[in-house]
């Protein structure tokens, strides 16, 4: 008899799809690394802001010694930036580890957790992680539907998911409509609003969300340094919530989750408004000449406010591997979301100006030989 190892619940996970690596793509189709454009896991295409890197470089004479558990200093700059007491900050490695370190915090086993369909795959498997239950609910024009998630609570719900913007769908949701939905969740259920993409977000739709965690001791508001601020490879991320919240957080995540380089780049990227503007700006005239691309071509899209957007790029279930896989040929790394329940969409990072070029000509070679 084959031994099966480990609860059924876990066995039953479809294991994290990422973007494919370079060097992969290279190997596989025999092309030069150096040609490669990859479009592929939302990473800012400015790379690390210089200030982060000579911040690493300092830091790289301490790693004889474990990070600060506590990440004083880091937890100091975000505690100013954003004005809340430092007991209040969270740190992941990566958000990632936020919404997984949540989903231990806040719920059991059989209990049931709430979030949108097409929503981040994350969700579903810190849910499927714990032996939860998922409670889909249907999207409405690829984003969340929260008059539909308020309905879909039920007596053994503890959390709610809800990312704003949306990943791989780039919908955006006002914050008005945000406040209203708050307001009716009831208090023993936790909302992780995930705010990965925030930056990104033009003045006229940007939102007070640290104001509502000032108001609702259940609202955890997850945000990265892996977009905007570009520390990706680095793994830092944090959570801003009300003591009762973060002191369960605290208790679970692990003890240097956050390491010595991650930390001071992190400090130096959160005080480098100049880079973050620079990339907010690259990303919105990124977007235009994609989308301006994607009309040309009579592509449906999904509009975002990410810093990436999703394409129809076919009509049938094989369109979405089908040009992914011209595109690849061509060393263009997107990324396929079929796992998504998307397989006619392909999802599309905003690159360098010479980066989405290099799409677009592709995008158009690929649509016309397959
Ligand atoms: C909506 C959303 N939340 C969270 C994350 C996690 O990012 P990280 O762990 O790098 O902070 C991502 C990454 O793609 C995302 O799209």
């Amino acid at each position: 008899m084959t031994a099966s190892f480990g609860p059924s619940y876990v066995r039953a996970i479809a294991p994290y799809v990422a973007g494919k690596p370079i060097s992969e793509v290279a190997r596989e189709f025999d092309l030069d690394e150096k040609t490669i454009v990859k479009l592929a896991s939302n990473e800012n295409p400015l790379g690390m802001p210089e200030s982060a890197q000579r911040a690493m470089a300092q830091a790289a004479s301490e790693l004889g010694r474990y990070p600060d558990a506590n990440a004083f200093e880091l937890k100091a700059a975000l505690s100013k930036r954003y004005g809340v007491p430092a007991d209040w900050i969270t740190l992941g490695n990566g958000s990632n580890d936020i919404l997984e370190i949540a989903a231990h915090a806040f719920v059991e086993k059989d209990q049931s957790i709430v979030y949108a369909q097409y929503s981040f795959a994350v969700y579903a498997l810190a849910t499927q992680g714990l032996g939860a239950r998922a409670i889909v609910v249907p999207a409405v024009g690829y984003g969340h539907d929260l008059g539909a998630m308020l309905a879909a609570i039920t007596d053994d719900t503890r959390l709610i998911f809800v990312a704003n913007p949306n990943n791989p769908t780039g919908t955006f949701i006002e914050g008005a409509k945000l406040e209203a939905f708050l307001d009716k969740v009831p208090r023993n259920v936790v909302v992780v609003l995930d705010e990965a993409y925030t930056e990104y977000l033009p003045q006229e739709k940007r939102y007070d969300s640290i104001a509502w965690v000032r108001r609702y001791p259940n609202l955890l508001v997850s945000r990265t340094f892996s977009k905007a601020f570009g520390l990706a490879g680095l793994r830092v991320g944090f959570a801003i919530a009300q003591p009762e919240l973060t002191d369960l957080l605290n208790r679970l995540r692990q003890p240097f989750n956050v390491n010595t380089l991650a930390q001071a780049a992190a400090i130096a990227a959160l005080n480098d408004r100049a880079f973050l503007e620079k990339s907010a700006v690259l990303n919105a005239q990124g977007y235009r000449r994609l989308t301006e691309a994607f009309d040309k071509l009579g592509l449906e899209y999904v509009p975002s406010d990410g810093n990436f957007v999703l394409v129809r790029v076919g009509n049938d279930d094989a369109a979405g591997n089908r040009v992914n896989l011209a595109l690849l040929k061509q060393g263009v790394i997107v990324r396929p979301v079929g796992n998504y329940g998307l397989p006619q969409w392909l999802r599309v990072t905003i690159g360098l100006p010479e980066e989405n070029e290099a799409f677009v000509a592709a995008l158009e070679k690929a649509l016309a030989t397959v």
